[in-house]
């Protein structure tokens, strides 16, 4: 038993030094990109596995279509990416292939398809690698229901929590195991400020951090007072705290609901709930996801990558609604607001025109597409 002890201690050092390295780089800072002025801009899409391939070559023609005047005039490029496969991460045993990273790296913002998990092994999933080595920081969720009222933007936090120690707990066989949950200073007030600064730019009047403080003393203690120092910079906006547990009943009680505005969490909370607000919205192929950091920000499609769609041969019947509506997302974040409301007209246009049904008879992916850009061009 002792053994297992001095090993986990000597780990335990290990993990504190690396972790204290991480939170004083990030308080250090990184340079902070200016998307809206730009003389060049490289949008990088990638398809990912099953149908990503297909919905996100869609996407790259809408894209294409949308920014057609600044692509032709050099200022914009989109640029496939490849290597982001299942097959190739097995082949050379890493979540993102070295090549594609660095092809990653040479983007600005990037579109990305599903990708494969596998259960178990060592695989790590590309898209937590994706935001570790990119940095992206905020996982930006908005989920909206006119008819119910609901407009909520969640602000996850993308890149410490529960996550960035997720598989390196430690474990005594037989006996016990342990996970490491680490929140950060650095880590949150970029988290907090985020959240507050898309409070105040678009009128919203309430944040609410979401905690389980009572129980996740230190950490989420942390979380929780540290967003507050933050809020004291933004006087219009009410911060308030609320428990994890409660929020999820909350966000099913049509009576309290409509309420809340924009949230704060940290991570795993945040992955939990943002399923749970988009199951309310239609279903989680309904959400877009941003996963945005100071240098780059990657936007996707929410669902997974649908292997038997492949496998039965209907991939070309595959819905790109959430590709899409992750493609409208990037366009705002570079200030093509025009652009992205266009698109996102034109997606509620065409969700409630075309039937969708993901095998013969229904609508494809390319028609799809093509009904989007048509319903554009005659907005
Ligand atoms: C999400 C997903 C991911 C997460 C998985 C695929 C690792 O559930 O984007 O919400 O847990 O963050
Ligand atoms: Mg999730």
């Amino acid at each position: 038993m002792n053994a297992y002890i001095d090993k986990a201690v000597e780990s335990f050092r290990e993990l504190i030094t690396e972790q204290l390295e991480r939170q004083n780089r990030m308080e250090a800072g990184a340079e902070v990109k200016d998307f809206a002025h730009m003389d060049k801009l490289v949008i990088g899409a990638c398809g990912g596995d099953g149908i990503g391939p297909i919905i996100t070559k869609e996407a790259e023609r809408v894209l294409a279509f949308l920014l057609k005047d600044e692509i032709e005039a050099g200022r914009v490029e989109i640029r496939s990416i490849d290597g982001l496969t299942i097959e190739k991460r097995t082949e050379v045993g890493k979540a993102i292939p070295d090549d594609t990273l660095e092809a990653l790296k040479a983007c600005d913002v990037i579109l990305k398809g599903p990708t494969t998990t596998p259960h178990g092994g060592s695989l790590e999933s590309a898209n937590v690698a994706m935001r570790r080595e990119l940095d992206l920081y905020a996982n930006v969720r908005p989920v909206s229901v006119p008819e119910l009222g609901i407009d909520w933007v969640f602000y996850r936090e993308n890149s410490e929590g529960e996550y960035v120690l997720g598989s390196r707990g430690v474990e005594i066989p037989g006996k016990l195991a342990m996970d490491f949950k680490v929140t950060t200073d650095a880590g949150t007030r970029r988290i907090a400020r985020a959240a507050f600064e898309y409070a105040k730019n678009n009128g919203k009047t309430n944040v609410a951090i979401v905690t389980k403080a009572n129980i996740m003393k230190k950490t989420d203690g942390k979380f929780s007072a540290i967003c507050h120092e933050i809020a004291a910079d933004y006087p219009g906006i009410e911060a308030e705290d609320w428990y994890i547990d409660i929020m999820t009943a909350n966000l099913v009680n049509e009576a309290r609901r409509s309420q809340f505005q924009v949230f704060v969490l940290p991570n795993l909370y945040g992955d939990i709930i943002t399923d749970e607000a988009a199951q309310i919205q239609g279903g989680v192929g309904t959400a877009g996801s941003a996963n945005v950091g100071d240098r780059y920000a990657m936007f996707e499609a929410i669902h997974g990558s649908a292997p038997r769609m492949i496998e039965m041969g209907r991939g070309d019947y595959a819905n790109p609604a959430s590709i899409l509506k992750a493609a409208a997302m990037l366009l705002r974040h570079i200030a093509r607001v025009e652009e992205a409301e266009k698109l996102e007209k034109a997606l509620a246009i065409c969700n409630d025109k075309l039937n969708m049904t993901g095998r013969p008879g229904g609508a494809t992916c390319a028609e799809f597409a093509d009904a989007v850009m048509a319903t554009v061009a005659s907005l």
